[in-house]
């Protein structure tokens, strides 16, 4: 079996999947409502999977969530391999907004959030963003570890932004892609390829492993 990682856009086949590595992830779940939303409707937004094709799909957490999911599945449905990373982004006016970024805990510490972060901030530099920004839960230091690596700073606080147990915010951002910003982003591609033997179905960029 190949372990060579797909990071391609998310499709409404994926959402079975996608919720089940979300509620392994977040304590206030989206619902597979909001995914149909973000994928087919919703012209700001940016949803992206990375899959390991020849892989079977992740079995659902529970027997419920194959029923909630059930309006999505479709006559046609394309075989989807499975999904380990997920991640979604919305541009408006020069502003990358990061939305959402999971890794199935199976999957975790494997530069699989990293890839994602980087094919995120990517396509925001491809629809024009001049920045990148997002909110982070102020006790999650694993993910404020990810974005600080890429080189996000914190830039304010939205008090009692989460509402199950509201806990404050940092809003962390990227104030300014500029080209010194983009030199670095190469470097972390070309550490990260180093890592990862994935294919963006984006740019066609690849990497392989060192034998
Ligand atoms: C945050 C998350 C996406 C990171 O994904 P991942 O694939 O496990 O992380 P990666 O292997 O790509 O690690 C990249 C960087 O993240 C940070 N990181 C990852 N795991 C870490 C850990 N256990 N402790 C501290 N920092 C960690 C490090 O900076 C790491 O780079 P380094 O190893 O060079 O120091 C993943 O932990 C996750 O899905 N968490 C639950 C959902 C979530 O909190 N999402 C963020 C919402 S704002």
């Amino acid at each position: 079996m190949s372990d060579e990682y797909l990071l391609r856009p998310m499709t409404i086949d994926d959402i079975g999947q996608v919720i089940t590595i979300e509620r392994l992830s977040f304590s206030m779940p989206w619902s597979p409502l909001t995914y149909f939303y973000e994928i087919q409707q919703n012209r700001s937004a940016y949803m992206a999977v990375i899959e390991l094709p020849d892989a079977p799909p992740i079995p659902p957490i529970m027997e419920s969530s194959r029923f909630q999911i059930f309006p999505f599945r479709r006559r046609n449905q394309k075989p989807v391999g499975r999904l380990t990373a997920y991640g979604g982004m919305w541009v408006k006016h020069g502003e990358a907004h990061i939305s959402t970024i999971a890794a199935h805990p199976d999957y975790r510490g494997q530069r699989l959030g990293e890839l994602m972060l980087y094919g995120l901030i990517q396509r925001g530099i491809e629809c024009e963003a001049d920045h990148v920004m997002l909110e982070v839960r102020i006790s999650n230091t694993v993910a404020q570890n990810l974005y600080h690596k890429y080189g996000f700073e914190k830039t304010g606080i939205r008090p009692m932004y989460y509402h199950d147990n509201n806990e404050d915010a940092y809003v962390m951002a990227v104030p300014t892609i500029d080209a010194d910003y983009r030199r670095k982003l190469d470097t972390y591609l070309t550490a990260l390829q180093q890592k990862v033997f994935f294919q963006d179905h984006f740019t066609g960029q690849n990497s392989f492993k060192e034998e």
